[in-house]
């Protein structure tokens, strides 16, 4: 099961209710978490079991009795009595607009992208539902700066890049390196190895792959799945956003 979030241990309990299950977490749990225990599943994409949560992607929102807003459930702590919806009309729209953001800023490459049936942008567009994007498709990402290909194992394309900070924090947290970090700020922030802007050979990067296995699109990706493809998986969802329909 993909939980979302790290496990927390407590001898502490706390019992809430999440679309109408109860569930009893160690306290300090996620709802997000929570919820993947009672059986349920939230749309995401900055959130992972293993990486601390950071809260970017806004879509993984839910609407909680007596809270204000809706609070992303990936940093939000279950608490006793908590009575959490994670499906109403008013969260499927959030969460479409959400998607719409990301993918009028994201090349529509799917077919001929080496990630296509293996993408995480991909099936998180599927699963809210994503049929039609009203901004058009020419965000700023297409003029991001070209693929680096300096690294011997791995690619780097940021014209791919949705800036979940997932390749940073696996870098931080995983391998203790901190070659990555996050320049600028909404649609102009970007993904940098250090101080050598894009060039990944030159930064502190120790190519341990943490980032790669990391990154939910085809940003950061080896080279050798690029050059010899993935192996073919079976879905059953097609590209939300795209009108071509193949299956
Ligand atoms: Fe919660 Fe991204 S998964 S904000």
């Amino acid at each position: 099961t993909d939980f979302g979030t790290p496990a927390i241990q407590s001898d502490k309990q706390v019992t809430l209710t999440i679309d109408g299950r109860e569930v009893t977490v160690p306290e300090g749990t996620t709802v997000m978490r929570a919820a993947s225990e009672a059986g349920g599943s939230i749309p995401k994409l900055c959130a992972t079991d293993n990486l601390k949560q950071f809260g970017s992607c806004r879509l993984c929102l839910v609407e909680i009795e007596g809270a204000r807003g809706t609070p992303a459930s990936c940093t939000t702590p279950a608490a006793e009595g908590m009575v959490v919806k994670t499906q109403t009309p008013r969260l499927d729209k959030l969460r479409k607009g959400v998607m719409e953001l990301y993918i009028s800023d994201h090349p529509l490459d799917c077919l001929t992208c080496s990630a296509n049936n293996d993408c995480e942008l991909q099936d998180q567009a599927a699963a809210v539902g994503l049929r039609d994007v009203r901004y058009g498709y020419e965000g700023a990402n297409h003029l991001a700066e070209p693929t680096d290909h300096s690294n011997p194992y791995f690619d780097f394309d940021p014209s791919k890049c949705i800036v979940c900070s997932r390749c940073v924090r696996a870098c931080d947290e995983v391998q203790g390196t901190f070659a990555l970090t996050v320049d600028g700020r909404g649609f102009a922030s970007e993904i940098s190895a250090g101080q050598s802007g894009d060039n990944f050979l030159s930064s502190e990067c120790v190519s341990c792959g943490a980032c790669v296995q990391a990154c939910p699109t085809a940003t950061l990706q080896e080279k050798s799945v690029k050059e010899i493809g993935k192996p073919e998986r079976s879905v059953d969802t097609t590209c939300a956003y795209c009108g071509v329909g193949c299956t």
